[in-house]
């Protein structure tokens, strides 16, 4: 097996400053599950991601800029004497943070996220200004450099051959800079996010999007969590570019190489998902909701999000209130037990968004709050174990995305539920490819087909709510996350030979 390059803007794990010394943190995501799973199998791989903080900082200066040996179990932590188990190098860029700024806060998040997830109100947003032109060379051009040099370097490290594989949006310039430098490297870009057609690109100015996407078609492969982006992909090297693209095998023709644009829908951990299901911690918040919200046979409407505008958070919450206008009889029986992680606070549009959800959760409680009942229980926090009780004990699962590369929270949440719980789910999200045979599929922007669907699973009839929930477990089983990375790797190591 060729040594493994990866690189992502957040990485595995982040370093603590504790009193007893440094300690790590393992980063959220599938990609670490996956990583973590095949490590084993890996001869030598090294993780390239940002610095997320100052105790990140400080090992990269103790560590010259190299990477650290990072062990698993039982903990994540330093490779040491005693070590035995995987291990995986990690590669921290620290990146200065006016540059950083500029990079996230002002092109990947705002611009990036928005035209891919197809959220700006057009007649009057993006404004593109100086600044946006200015942000995107002195942050995200230079970023990318940044990371690039790193990657490149490390596959120098390793003679030269190596399996490149780049995650998501914040890199679309780096495969071509590592190809010019490795030219021998095999290079795939991963994009975790919607990709949408030709014409919704050109809301961007042409010197970006045309950048963007060559710096794609410098990889072998570019793949997505469904074959639509895929499709949407190959559309815009025709329509852009005007290169010649073969839709029914996948690829572009760049000449003297072929480009391909794939789909591997990425999964969970069943294994993890289900052994924290299983844990005390899940089970005191568990009991802890069966007394209050569940008490006299009430039901629950769960949603678990990061504030993100792209998760139609807002909308989700009118829907639940024109139900409640028209259904009065479910006054009093029916909580929305919403957990939100507050996410990309430092993107001012985010900010706003998250002031919109406190407002209409403010007007829908005001509106039908009766004696010993809030219709909406919100809580801002990051808490995994809270999410998985909640998902255990939903009667219904809201996911009305406006748009989302896959989902992951329907994925858990059909796995662990426990009361039949009917899912809701958006038909703009990349888990619809999978679990829409076995869910009320939403269309995000309708809130009275929203209300509509949310009544039909309330009231649906059990043993129906039993076999969707039985079918959708069954489809997340049969795709766990390693195999979205090993079937990655075999097909990258078959394209070389
Ligand atoms: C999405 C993106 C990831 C990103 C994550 C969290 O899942 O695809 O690349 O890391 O959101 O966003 P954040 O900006 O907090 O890293």
């Amino acid at each position: 097996m060729l040594p493994v390059v990866l690189l992502s803007h957040r990485g595995p794990a982040t370093f603590r400053r504790t009193p007893s010394g440094l300690t790590l943190k393992r980063g959220a995501g599938g990609l670490v599950t996956a990583l973590m799973g095949l490590a084993e199998h890996l001869d030598d791989a090294v993780w390239v991601c940002a610095a997320s903080n100052a105790a990140d900082s400080m090992v990269i200066t103790e560590h010259e800029g190299h990477s650290i040996e990072i062990a698993f179990s039982p903990e994540m932590h330093v490779v040491d004497d005693d070590t035995v188990g995987p291990t995986l190098n990690v590669r921290y860029v620290e990146v200065e943070q006016e540059r950083h700024e500029a990079f996230y806060t002002r092109i990947a998040n705002p611009l990036l996220w928005f035209v891919q997830h197809g959220l700006y109100g057009l007649a009057t947003e993006p404004n593109i200004t100086a600044e946006t032109h200015e942000a995107y060379e002195f942050g995200y051009v230079a970023v990318n450099k940044q990371f690039a040099e790193a990657v490149a370097d490390e596959v120098g490290r390793r003679g030269g051959k190596a399996i490149v594989l780049l995650q998501d949006y914040h890199f679309y310039l780096v495969g071509e800079m590592v190809r010019q430098r490795c030219p021998d490297a095999i290079i795939s870009h991963f994009v975790h996010i919607p990709w949408p057609s030709p014409d919704a690109w050109r809301v961007l100015p042409v010197q970006m999007r045309e950048g963007m996407l060559r710096g794609l078609l410098g990889c072998d492969v570019v793949a997505f969590h469904t074959r639509r982006s895929a499709r949407n992909f190959l559309s815009c090297a025709l329509d852009m570019l005007d290169l010649p693209v073969d839709f029914r095998a996948g690829t572009i023709d760049l000449g003297d190489r072929k480009v391909a644009a794939r789909a591997y829908p990425i999964s969970v951990d069943v294994d993890s998902v289900e052994t924290l299901a299983a844990s005390e911690e899940v089970a005191a918040h568990r009991r802890g909701l069966e007394s209050t919200l569940l008490a006299d046979s009430r039901h629950l409407i769960v949603r678990v999000d990061r504030t993100d505008p792209s998760k139609n958070i807002v909308r989700g919450f009118r829907a639940f209130g024109l139900l409640l206008d028209q259904h009065p009889e479910l006054r009093g029986r029916v909580t929305f037990l919403a957990s939100l992680m507050p996410s990309r606070q430092d993107v001012p549009e985010y900010a706003d968004y998250l002031a919109q959800v406190g407002g209409v959760v403010a007007e829908i409680n005001a509106r039908h709050h009766a004696e010993g009942w809030q219709p909406i229980d919100m809580r801002l926090q990051e808490d995994l174990a809270f999410a998985v009780a909640a998902f255990q004990l939903a009667d219904v699962l809201v996911v009305n995305a406006v748009s989302d590369g896959m989902n992951l929270v329907a994925k858990e949440a059909v796995l662990v539920n426990q009361r039949d719980g009917v899912l809701l789910l958006s038909e703009n999200t990349g888990a619809h490819d999978e679990l829409g045979d076995f869910a009320i599929t939403v269309q995000p922007f309708d809130l009275q087909q929203q209300a509509d669907a949310m009544f039909e699973a309330l009231t649906m009839d059990r043993a129906l709510r039993h076999k969707l929930l039985g079918g959708a477990a069954d489809t997340v089983r049969g795709n766990e996350v390693e195999q979205w990375l090993r079937s990655q790797l075999d097909d990258l190591m078959e394209m070389k030979g």
